[in-house]
């Protein structure tokens, strides 16, 4: 491979991407996939935790990775695969396991937040970070471009990494987290942060009609000269200083100011609806390629693993 530094990120398919997911991580993968070798990937076996439907599952993975090639990710550039078809990361997950205390997961925030709200917590959510570290270290990568909210995940995964050398010597690298602050949490339409789950998203392939009823539907304050909830968005794509320029002439003026953020996120999203439909033919082979060819790269790394821990390996 290229002496080049490894950047490695995924994204679960578990509904479509928002500006949130593009702006926040996945931006990232395009603007460095020449500086990088970049491996990104489609994190489906995280998805089952929350989706246990087999169509829909294979229906969501095989959408995230023309999303991928809707965004401009280069397959000549940058390995798009499916978690799946690298099933080391399971086995690397459950010698971590073993290393792992309970108290450590328990302060994760995810799990926390489940159990603040009583939900159902299966044992794949618990151990989400686990996999996670998995999916990274596995690769000595050496960044992992994400949103603020994964942050504390890449933690988890230096701790086990420092956790894992120090009981069997040095083997994984510590991976940096790579968050950009200005789009570290990028709100939704009625200001918290912008999540599938909070019904507040604008989704990142979304058609003129659906970017007209979830720019309309943004809820501003009355009495505000400017509408945060409509300039913070807006700001994603287009400089501040026109923005400033532009809110002070329309001061007080929502709805038109909504009007124009609605042209510009057309113009904005439109050329990648048209290459996802252009490129979507693609993701199959690509991603048949991209599983081969990183079970290949993980091979080595995985040998050394069961050495060090004292699995007998066997081609
Ligand atoms: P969601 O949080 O919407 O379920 P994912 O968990 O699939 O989305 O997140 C994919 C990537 O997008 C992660 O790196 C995550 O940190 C990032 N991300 C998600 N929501 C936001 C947001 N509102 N702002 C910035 N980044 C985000
Ligand atoms: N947990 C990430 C999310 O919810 C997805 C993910 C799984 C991931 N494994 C990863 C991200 C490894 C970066 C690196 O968005």
């Amino acid at each position: 491979m290229s002496d080049k530094k490894i950047l490695v990120s995924g994204v679960k398919p578990t509904g479509r991407p928002h500006i949130g997911n593009y702006f926040g991580a996945m931006k990232q993968f395009v603007d460095l996939q020449d500086s990088y070798e970049s491996r990104i990937f489609v994190a489906n076996l995280h998805a089952l935790t929350s989706i246990q439907n087999a169509s829909e599952l294979k229906e969501m993975s095989q959408g995230v990775v023309e999303d991928y090639l809707g965004i401009g990710l280069d397959p000549s550039k940058t390995t798009l695969y499916l978690q799946s078809d690298v099933p080391h990361v399971a086995e690397l997950a459950w010698i971590f396991n073993c290393l792992v205390t309970m108290p450590t997961l328990m302060r994760a925030h995810a799990f926390k937040d489940a159990e603040a709200k009583n939900k159902e917590i299966n044992v794949g959510i618990f151990d989400y970070p686990i996999l996670m570290a998995a999916d990274i270290l596995v690769h000595d990568a050496d960044v992992v471009p994400v949103g603020k909210d994964q942050e504390q995940h890449i933690e988890m995964a230096r701790e086990i990494a420092r956790k894992f050398n120090g009981t069997y010597g040095e083997t994984f690298k510590e991976p940096k987290a790579l968050i950009i602050d200005s789009v570290a949490t990028v709100p939704g339409t009625d200001g918290q942060k912008m999540s599938k789950s909070y019904n507040n998203t604008i989704p990142l392939f979304a058609s003129d009609e659906e970017i007209e009823k979830a720019i309309m539907g943004i809820v501003t304050d009355s009495g505000q000269d400017i509408p945060k909830n409509v300039y913070e968005i807006h700001k994603l794509i287009r400089s501040e200083d026109d923005l400033q320029k532009l809110y002070r002439d329309k001061k007080g003026q929502y709805k038109e100011l909504k009007g124009i953020l609605i042209e510009d996120l057309k113009n904005f999203i439109q050329p990648m609806v048209k290459r996802r439909e252009e490129k979507s033919g693609e993701a199959q082979s690509v991603i048949t390629e991209g599983g081969k060819k990183m079970r290949e790269v993980v091979h080595n790394k995985m040998k050394e693993v069961r050495e060090k821990v004292g699995l007998i390996h066997h081609e």
